[in-house]
């Protein structure tokens, strides 16, 4: 796999996410105000503007939509924000992945069948537990599953494999999702992660920023590199339960 941060230092890496995580402190402590002062005034154009809707003439009745779909974007970021405000990570349990990741696939079974995007799961019967924020691991697996579905085409396949790893007697549990889709081009692996660095028209630029931080938040590491179906792939390295 190739990896993100090849010929980045450990230093220069270390810079990077320091800048990063110091900036999402920053977004999230600005979001948690925000978000609640934005969200009842949009609530109230957002129902105006559909109540407006069905008397409206032709031409009203295309701005009125503009008003909604515009006011939709705006309720994406800020509930987009908002995870931002509440990523911080304090309780680190044991969690055994299949079953986070089954509730994950299962939150997204609609979604997925719309697009007819096929998911598949390679976990080891003998994956160790992790050490980890059972929110934040949701957060992450959902973040990069829905990601994944995002950029692959209708019946496109994402798998979500994981195994155990073993350095210096530290055990830890690899975990990665990729899938078919085009991939991210080198030149943009370091930047995807980056707080609302985004190229969909939908995007807000927040999920992998919000990965990144709660990995970071675990003492973990995250690459992105192309995987074996050609698509991205997104690999997360979280620390393992303590075996005693
Ligand atoms: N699985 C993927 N395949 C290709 N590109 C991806 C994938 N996941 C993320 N990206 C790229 O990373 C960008 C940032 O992703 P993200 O932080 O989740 O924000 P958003 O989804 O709102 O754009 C995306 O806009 C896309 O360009
Ligand atoms: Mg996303």
């Amino acid at each position: 796999m190739a990896l993100v941060a090849r010929d980045l230092s450990a230093q220069v890496r270390l810079d990077r996410q320091l800048v990063r995580s110091e900036k999402l402190a920053m977004v999230g402590s600005l979001a948690a105000g925000l978000a609640h002062e934005i969200g009842t005034p949009l609530n109230v154009i957002s129902a105006t503007a559909e109540f407006l809707l069905p008397d409206a003439g032709e031409e009203a009745r295309a701005q009125l939509r503009g008003i909604v779909a515009e006011t939709e974007r705006i309720s994406r970021l800020v509930r987009d924000l908002l995870t931002f405000a509440r990523a911080t990570s304090p309780g680190k349990t044991a969690v055994a992945l299949p079953g986070a990741v089954a509730r994950v696939l299962s939150l997204l079974r609609i979604t997925l069948e719309r697009r007819r995007v096929r998911v598949e799961t390679r976990l080891p019967d003998d994956l160790p537990e992790l050490h980890a924020d059972p929110d934040g691991l949701h957060q992450i697996l959902l973040n990069l599953v829905v990601n994944a579905s995002q950029a692959v085409a209708e019946g496109g396949r994402v798998v979500v494999a994981a195994r155990a790893v073993e350095e210096d007697g530290e055990r830890s549990v690899q975990l990665e999702v990729h899938d078919d889709g085009p991939g991210v081009p080198p030149a943009l692996r370091e930047r995807v992660l980056d707080p609302f660095f985004t190229t969909r028209a939908e995007g807000t630029g927040l999920g992998l920023a919000v990965v990144a931080r709660i990995v970071a938040d675990h003492g973990g590491d995250l690459r992105v590199g192309t995987g074996p179906l050609g698509g991205a792939s997104f690999t997360v390295q979280l620390p393992a339960e303590e075996v005693r």
